[in-house]
C-alpha cells in the first residue's frame, strides 16, 4: 500500500519522553495562557479523551515514523496534481466552498484527536493545541465565504453593445510548504486558500511535523477534495527544493525561514524556460515591543509574558525586544522578573503548564548555547528532561545588538531615552524586518506616531502582540519578514488566482 495513504490513515503520535498526566484535576488549576481552567467539565473531558488519543495512536507510531518524502515521489505528485486541475478548477465555486466548509465540520468534530496531536508531536501546550484547531476552522470558514463574495466574476462597464468581464481562476498546482510551529493552522491555512480558489496542491510539512499534516489532508480528502487535488510529500528540505524546482509548479505559498524564502525565491527563478510564478512567503521577525512612561505597569507586564513566552517564544509574531524608557526600565524589569517566577514549564499535555519543550535537539542546542554567552538578567530552572529552554531576559545595550531572531523563550531588552519615540521606531525598522511591534502609552500622538513610522505588518497598541484572529487581524509581514499577502486577511485569495478580462461586442 501507498505509505504517504498509511501514514493518513494513523493520524498520531507521541512525544517519547514527555507522557500526558494521569491526574489532572487533583487541584484548581489556571495558568497564565489565559485559559479558563475553572470549567473543568469541558476541558476534563477534553484532556481526557486526548490522553486516549495519544496512546491508541503511540502503537502506530512506528509507522507514521518511517515514510519520507522523496525527490522522485516529488515529481510524481505534481504530475498526478496537475492531471486533477481541470476538474477540480472546473467545479463551481460553491462547490469548492461547500467542500472546505465540511472540512471546517469535520476538523470541529476531531478536535480532540487534533489536539492531541499537537501536543505530542509539536508539544503545544493545550491552550496552543486548541488555538490551533480554532485558526485552521477559521482559516476554512474565512476562505470559503472570501471565495464565496470576492471570487465570482465582475461585470465591467463599457461602452453600449460591448460586454466586459472580469474571471478569476485557478493558476494550477500550487506547492504549499508549512512550518512546524503551525503545524495544523497554517499547513492547512495556506493549502485551503489554493484549493478554494480553484488551485490544485501538493502540500508539504515540516519534517518534524508530518503526522498532524497527515490527519489534516485525510479529513480534507473525507469532506470531498479530491485525493489527486490535494497531495501530501512528506519530507525537509530537500523533498521542499525538488518540489518548487519543478517547473510545472503554478505559485508557492511558503510559511517559514526568510533564509529558506530566499532560497525558494532563487530556485523559482532559476530556469529561464519556466513560467514566472507567485510566490507568497511569510517569513521571520525580530518584533519590537516599545514602552514609554505611560503605560499601564500591570498590563505591560501581562502583555510581554504573553508575548515573549506563550507558546515557548516558538511564534513568529512573538516578542523578542522590549524597549523600555529610561525612566521606567528598572521598575518594570524587576516587576517583570516577579511575573517570570509564575511560570510552570513542564509537560504540554498538562492544562496548568505555561511553557513546554522547544521543537527539537538542534533548536535547543542554538538557544542554550546563545543564552550562555550572553548577559542574563533574569531565568528560571527548567525540568531536568527534556528539550526545556527556561524563558530567559537578556540585557542588550543598543536595539542594533539583535541580529537575527532567535526562536525560543528569549526576550531582549534595552532602554531608550525619553522624546526619542521616532528614532527609537527607526531603529527597529532599520532592522529590515517588518513583522509585529508593540506599543504600550496612554499618549494618543504616541500611538499615532508609531502608526505612521513602523514598517510593520502587524501593530498592537497596549495589547499583546501575539494570536492575530482570522478575519479581525490578517497576519503577515513585509521586507525580510515576507511578501505581504495577509493570511485570513480580505486580499489573500485573489493572490492564488490569474485574472482574466473578457470583452464581448454584443
Ligand atoms: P524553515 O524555513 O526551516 O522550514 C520551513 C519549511 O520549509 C519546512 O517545511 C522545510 O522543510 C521547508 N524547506 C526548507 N528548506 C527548503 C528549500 N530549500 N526549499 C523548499 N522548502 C524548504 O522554518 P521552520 O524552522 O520550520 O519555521 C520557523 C520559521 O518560520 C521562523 O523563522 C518563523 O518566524 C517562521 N514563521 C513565520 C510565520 C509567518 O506567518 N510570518 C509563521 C510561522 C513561522
Ligand atoms: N498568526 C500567529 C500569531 O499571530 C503567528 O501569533
Amino acid at each position: 500500500a501507498d505509505p504517504v495513504a498509511k501514514i493518513a490513515a494513523v493520524g498520531g503520535a507521541r512525544h517519547p519522553s514527555i507522557p500526558l498526566p494521569v491526574d489532572l484535576f487533583g487541584a484548581e488549576r489556571r495558568n497564565s495562557a489565559g485559559v479558563d481552567l475553572a470549567d473543568r467539565t469541558t476541558l476534563g473531558e477534553t484532556v481526557s479523551s486526548l490522553r486516549g488519543f495519544v496512546s491508541l495512536c503511540e502503537q502506530k507510531d512506528d509507522l507514521a515514523q518511517s515514510h519520507k518524502g522523496t525527490k522522485e515521489e516529488a515529481k510524481k505528485a505534481v504530475g498526478a496534481a496537475a492531471a486533477a486541475f481541470p476538474a477540480w478548477a472546473g467545479r463551481s465555486i460553491e462547490d469548492r466552498c461547500a467542500i472546505v466548509e465540511r472540512l471546517a465540520d469535520l476538523l470541529e468534530a476531531h478536535r480532540d484527536e487534533l489536539m492531541a496531536i499537537c501536543v505530542s508531536e509539536a508539544f503545544k501546550t493545550i491552550p496552543d493545541a486548541l488555538g490551533e484547531v480554532r485558526e485552521a476552522v477559521d482559516f476554512c470558514r474565512y476562505y470559503a465565504r472570501a471565495a464565496r463574495d470576492g471570487l465570482q466574476p465582475v461585470e465591467l462597464p463599457g461602452p453600449t453593445g460591448e460586454r466586459n468581464v472580469l474571471r478569476y481562476a485557478g493558476r494550477g498546482v500550487w506547492a504549499t510548504i508549512a512550518p512546524w510551529n503551525f503545524p495544523l493552522a497554517i499547513f492547512l491555512g495556506q493549502t485551503v486558500a489554493a484549493l478554494v480558489t480553484g488551485n490544485t496542491v501538493v502540500a508539504k510539512p515540516a519534517p518534524q511535523t508530518p503526522r498532524i499534516a497527515a490527519r489534516a489532508v485525510a479529513l480534507a480528502h473525507q469532506a470531498g477534495v479530491p485525493s489527486d487535488a490535494l497531495i501530501l510529500l512528506p519530507g525537509g528540505p530537500e523533498v521542499g527544493a525538488a518540489l518548487t524546482a519543478d517547473p510545472r509548479i503554478a505559485g508557492v505559498a511558503f510559511t517559514g525561514s526568510t533564509a529558506t524564502a530566499r532560497k525558494i525565491a532563487r530556485s523559482l527563478l532559476e530556469d529561464d524556460t519556466r513560467p514566472i510564478v507567485p510566490l507568497i512567503a511569510e517569513t521571520g521577525g525580530i518584533n519590537a515591543m516599545i514602552v514609554d512612561s505611560t503605560a499601564l505597569p500591570e498590563q505591560v507586564v501581562a502583555d510581554v509574558v504573553t508575548s515573549a513566552f506563550r507558546s515557548a517564544g516558538q511564534r513568529c509574531s512573538a516578542l523578542r525586544l522590549l524597549l523600555l524608557q529610561e525612566e521606567i526600565a528598572e521598575t518594570t524589569i524587576a516587576m517583570l522578573k516577579g511575573a517570570m517566577d509564575t511560570l510552570r514549564l513542564g509537560d504540554p499535555g498538562d492544562p496548568a503548564t505555561d511553557v513546554g519543550p522547544v521543537i527539537d535537539q538542534a533548536a535547543y542546542d542554538k538557544l542554550m548555547a546563545y543564552r550562555a554567552r550572553a548577559t542574563v538578567l533574569k531565568t528560571l530552572d527548567a525540568p531536568a528532561e527534556g528539550l526545556f529552554v527556561p524563558p530567559t531576559l537578556i540585557r542588550l545595550a543598543r536595539i542594533e545588538d539583535l541580529t537575527a531572531e532567535w526562536f525560543g523563550p528569549i526576550l531582549h531588552v534595552v532602554t531608550w531615552p525619553s522624546g526619542k519615540l521616532a528614532e527609537t521606531i527607526r531603529s527597529v525598522n532599520a532592522k529590515g524586518y517588518g513583522l509585529t511591534m508593540g506599543l504600550h502609552s496612554r499618549i494618543a500622538r504616541a500611538a499615532e506616531e508609531t502608526e505612521a513610522l513602523a514598517e510593520v505588518g502587524n501593530l498592537y497598541v497596549n495589547r499583546s502582540m501575539i494570536g492575530a484572529v482570522v478575519g479581525s487581524q490578517p497576519f503577515g509581514g513585509e521586507g525580510l519578514s515576507g511578501t505581504g499577502p495577509k493570511a485570513g486577511g480580505p486580499n489573500y485569495l485573489h493572490r492564488f488566482v490569474v485574472e482574466r478580462a473578457v470583452s464581448v461586442d454584443t
